[in-house]
């Protein structure tokens, strides 16, 4: 295993997803099925190794979905936890545990990890201005507010990220900021924060990533060097929350730890539950060793959106604390796009786990090999149903499915089932085919430990497509008459072939490989052991490993694409204003509203939002200055029936006295509608 060899542990972590919705299949493509590839083959070249995940459960990813479906946090994430990890363990992968940051031994570690930092005095103490819902009475977290990213324009980047560009930001960097829950510009407010001084680890970073060159995938230590040239800023590792995990602070009373202090820590707390459940040392996997030799190796798998957490941001609070080994490598994956649109979960364009499960019942491994053979490993990458289609109908049945059945059906029809020779064991015995096996292994080998998971899986396929070739070349059909000795042994030769293409399997296709043990009766395989039978082994049945996909499940499925992408044009799931508190009937009475038209209209001077507009009210003409210039144009609006608030005190707006208010109603985008009388009534009309 190359220059991983050398060590004596693994410890492999997914990111922890969100349990704020159900698993796509972009998810699985991104930092799932890498990592329990590489995982199952580490397991099977006998190493010792934990594989790490868990539900993330805190942040304003969690608070935000609660907000949109009426409940709370607590029910969001007991919901989301039980999916996924369902989902999870349908598709096979194959965590040693998958906990949530939610149990009270995540909160415990994350406090100490906070208070381990505090008291070395690695945190700089600052107040600063934040952004400030005043609608809500509360502080934005970064998710809340979206802007426009002052790198590429992009116009819904949020506080902390823009997913265009993947540029890091802090809420202020964003121009013309506004807050989700309200749709309204946030005000900002000094609060005080504990801050990770990152420009502090900035040489340290250079450094330590420098070293990575070459061994790091390029899109990884591409993006780490950008971050770095940049130049670091301190950042905030508590939030004013109200969701998460306590800063363990008497004068920090309120405030949360900042999810990216939490997250990653939960790695190193399903781990310290696993040692529990197991009786292991959860040390070994996670601590500096008294001799650097004994160090585990620390792996990430994640998608492109978290390398920053985990090159920059993770390793920096590991070296402050330092008791902790650090990643030897971050495989991160771009992202996976679907029939030539980006996978969105607002938008409902995504193919669910939980429906495929559904609708392609005991299908698993097909999807596993699709997503595989199209790995966003490098760039971006794109899953099609009628790819799909294509590799499970010319790949799985064609290669694979047919070569094994072929071979099965063959040595039940001639020898019903049972292996028998003169020797006491039945081996590879056709050195042509022996050495281009080997080649085959060592190709495999070679692209699993560097991370090329999709040439790895066709280095397997080759495997299937040299059996397919070996037997069209043997006619054991033919020479089952003119020469039955030859026969056997061509259809021994496959059958030890096929022994081997289950055992390389096994990382890719669990359930496949599983079958084909079955079917040829005998136990999984690991790299180190020998393919062989003994002399009389009796062989299972044959069964089909797949089936043809027909045009009709495809079209289905490319239909249910296009109507969810109409439906979520139709349904948007607005964020409503909060409800205000009771007025009194006499307070009600007291606003005099009424009918009025616009007279004149036009641009109040250097002002972006504001018109000047005269009404007649039919109890007078007056002046009033509305925010509603960005909506409508002066011309346009001349002679439209409003209705004002006529007794509202006047005020001075940009020099001009307004008199008045034109009620508008507001939606969950901003945008403005006049309110008016369903049909024309006198200027002066009471509104009631
Ligand atoms: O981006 C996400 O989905 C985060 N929940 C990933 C967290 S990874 C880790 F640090 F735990
Ligand atoms: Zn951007």
């Amino acid at each position: 295993m190359s220059q991983l060899n050398k060590f004596k542990r693994y410890t492999i972590t997914s990111a922890l997803p969100y349990a704020n919705g159900p698993l796509h299949i972009g998810h699985l493509a991104g930092a799932y099925l890498p990592a329990d590839i590489f995982v199952r083959y580490l397991r099977l070249m006998k190493k010792d190794v934990v594989y790490i995940c868990g539900s993330d459960e805190h942040g304003a990813a969690i608070t935000i979905k609660a907000k949109k479906e009426g409940t709370t946090p607590q029910a969001i994430i007991d919901k989301y936890h039980n999916q996924i990890k369902n989902s999870f363990e349908e598709f096979g992968i194959a965590f040693d545990i998958y906990h949530r940051t939610s149990s009270a031994i995540h909160h415990d570690l994350s406090q100490e990890f906070f208070l381990n930092l505090y008291e070395k005095g690695e945190f700089i103490e600052k107040y600063s201005e934040q952004y400030y819902d005043e609608d809500f009475d509360q502080f934005l977290a970064d998710r809340y507010i979206t802007g426009t990213c002052p790198v590429c324009s992009y116009d819904k980047a949020y506080g902390d990220q823009c997913e265009n560009c993947g540029t890091s930001l802090n809420p202020t960097d964003l121009i013309d900021p506004i807050s989700t829950i309200s749709n309204k510009k946030p005000v900002l407010k000094p609060t005080k924060h504990w801050y990770l001084p990152l420009d502090k680890y900035q040489p340290w970073l250079e450094k330590w990533i420098d070293e990575k060159e070459g061994e790091w995938k390029v899109n990884v230590f591409g993006q780490c060097r950008s971050w770095l040239k940049s130049g670091l800023q301190p950042r905030s590792m508590t939030r004013d929350l109200d969701w998460g995990i306590d800063v363990p602070l008497e004068e920090a009373k309120g405030k949360k730890l900042y999810v990216w202090m939490d997250a990653p820590i939960g790695y190193i707390s399903a781990t310290k539950q696993w040692a529990i459940d197991k009786g292991k040392d959860w040390q070994q996997y996670w601590k500096k060793q008294a001799n650097t030799e004994d160090d585990a190796c620390l792996m990430h798998f994640i998608g492109k959106d978290n390398i920053v957490f985990h090159c920059i941001i993770f390793p920096a609070i590991l070296k402050a604390h330092g008791d902790y080994i650090l990643p030897q490598n971050v495989p991160a994956n771009e992202f996976l796009n679907l029939e030539g649109d980006k996978l969105s979960t607002s938008r409902n364009h995504a193919v669910w786990l939980h429906e495929y499960l559904e609708e392609f019942p005991g299908k698993q491994d097909e999807l596993r090999y699709v997503l595989t053979s199209i790995l966003p490993e490098t760039s971006d990458s794109e899953f099609t149903w009628k790819d799909y289609q294509a590799r499970v109908n010319n790949e799985l049945v064609a290669i694979l499915g047919n070569y094994v059945n072929r071979v099965m059906i063959l040595m039940h029809k001639y020898y019903e089932g049972k292996v028998e020779s003169d020797g006491a064991i039945i081996e590879l015995t056709d050195a042509k085919v022996n050495d281009e096996l080997g080649g085959y292994y060592d190709e495999l080998g070679k692209n699993l430990e560097t991370y090329r998971f999709r040439a790895a899986l066709q280095s397997v396929m080759d495997m299937a497509r040299l059996g397919n070739r070996y037997l069209t070349e043997q006619e054991p059909w033919k020479t089952i008459k003119s020469d039955p000795a030859a026969a056997k042994i061509a259809l021994h030769n496959s059958l030890i072939l096929i022994g081997h293409l289950a055992t390389c399997l096994q990382p890719f296709l669990p359930a496949t490989a599983t079958k084909i043990f079955g079917m040829l009766n005998v136990d999984a395989v690991t790299f180190d052991q020998e393919m062989e039978f003994a002399n009389g082994h009796q062989l299972n049945p044959a069964a089909l490993l797949f089936e043809k996909v027909e045009d009709e499940v495809i079209d289905i499925q490319i239909q249910k694409l296009a109507d969810k992408k109409a439906a979520s044009a139709v349904v948007q799931q607005p964020i409503v204003a909060p409800a205000k508190a009771n007025i009194t009937f006499d307070e009600f009475v007291g606003l005099d509203i009424r009918t009025g038209t616009i007279l004149t209209a036009e641009k109040v001077a250097k002002t972006k939002k504001l018109l000047k507009l005269t009404i007649d009210t039919g109890i007078d003409q007056r002046t009033v200055v509305s925010g509603i210039a960005e909506h409508y144009e002066p011309e346009a609006i001349i002679g439209k029936q409003v209705s004002i608030l006529v007794n509202l005190e006047p005020r001075e707006i940009k020099g001009i006295m307004s008199q008045g208010m034109i009620l508008m109603a507001e939606n969950a985008e901003g945008k403005l509608s006049f309110v008016a009388p369903a049909d024309e009534m006198p200027n002066g009309s009471v509104i009631r």
